[in-house]
């Protein structure tokens, strides 16, 4: 089967079944032209609460699509590889993250999306990078936090805030691997670029940016300014949207390993259109959570979406 039949039967079955296929920024992009809505984890998130269907496909990874079957649990959602991890998740284990949380009983739990139902279960609160900085001000200066499990993200939001949140020690493996020698070298090279980076890279990274912010956020700023040339410090599927917003301008990937030009998380790229039309034909594989799980991990993602909303975010 060729590419254009593959893609006419997923169309076709998605209509039949009735589903929503909901695609992150990441993934390749012919998923990202098949998605019914494309986004960051927090419109994704949004969405998957609100989407009238019978089947969800979550084009993305392992949490995402736990966190839109924990916001719509009447809703088959469907992975077109469960092996789609992310090093975050997998850096933040329940047992060993309850004997933290222990330790600081007069602490409240803050964790990024980009972890388990297990430590959204532990959290009182949840975030992504489209409103960390937003929440975290939110909370009263005497409020006492833990930040879980992106110590990239905390640091960079302790260092916004003022907060001294207590970070636990974990990293996106696509984003802390991106250097900022190599930006200063792309700047050289590219003067009159601006860098925008995602706030999961390295402190050192971080500081010589022009702009700091979600996929979301780092569309928006490319939209409105007045630049010809950005140096792009994020996983690179989110280069097919900003060029189709931005067709007159121009793109620098930044490379977080010697084999390639640019950053590409493998846990995203493990979707294909193969796996997607297999996935939707055979109703696998399958995202199955239990009920009380589910009502643990809802609460902190629900508050979350509320002050989202009351603080006009989404
Ligand atoms: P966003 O929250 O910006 O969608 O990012 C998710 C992610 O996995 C970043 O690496
Ligand atoms: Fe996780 Fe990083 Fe991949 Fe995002 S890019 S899914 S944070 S490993």
């Amino acid at each position: 089967m060729n590419k254009n039949e593959l893609k006419n039967k997923i169309l076709r079955l998605k209509k039949e079944k009735n589903a929503v296929i909901l695609g992150h920024y990441y993934q390749i992009e012919d998923i990202q032209e098949l998605s019914d809505y494309v986004g960051d984890s927090l419109a994704l998130a949004e969405k998957a609460l609100n989407v009238d269907c019978d089947i969800i496909v979550f084009c993305g990874v392992h949490f995402m699509a736990e966190t839109a079957k924990i916001l719509n649990p009447s809703k088959k959602v469907l992975l077109p590889d469960m092996e789609a991890s992310c090093s975050l998740a997998e850096s933040c284990k329940g047992a060993d993250f309850a004997k933290f949380k222990a330790q600081h009983p007069d602490h409240m739990v803050i964790s990024y999306v980009n972890c388990s139902a297990e430590i959204k279960a532990m959290s009182d609160l949840i975030c992504t990078s489209g409103n960390a900085e937003k929440l975290v001000k939110a909370l009263p200066n005497d409020q006492k936090i833990i930040f879980a499990p992106d110590k990239n993200l905390g640091g960079y939001i302790n260092s916004v805030t003022g907060r001294d949140m207590l970070l636990w020690n974990g990293v996106c493996m696509v984003h802390d691997a991106m250097q900022a020698e190599e930006i200063l070298k792309l700047k050289l090279q590219y003067p009159a670029a601006k860098v925008v980076a995602h706030p999961e890279c390295n402190a050192a990274l971080l500081k010589v940016a022009d702009f700091v912010g979600s996929t979301k956020a780092m569309l928006r700023y490319i939209q409105k300014t007045d630049c010809k040339k950005f140096i792009v410090a994020t996983e690179a599927g989110i280069l097919y949207e900003m060029r189709q917003n931005n067709p007159e301008k121009e793109f620098i990937t930044v490379s977080n390993n010697e084999s390639c030009s640019c950053s590409e998380c493998s846990y995203m790229k493990l979707n294909t259109l193969e796996k997607l039309y297999s996935c939707l034909k055979n109703e696998t594989p399958e995202i199955l959570m239990d009920n009380d799980m589910i009502e643990r991990a809802k609460k902190p993602i629900i508050r979350m979406l509320d002050i989202s909303k009351e603080l006009g975010i989404i």
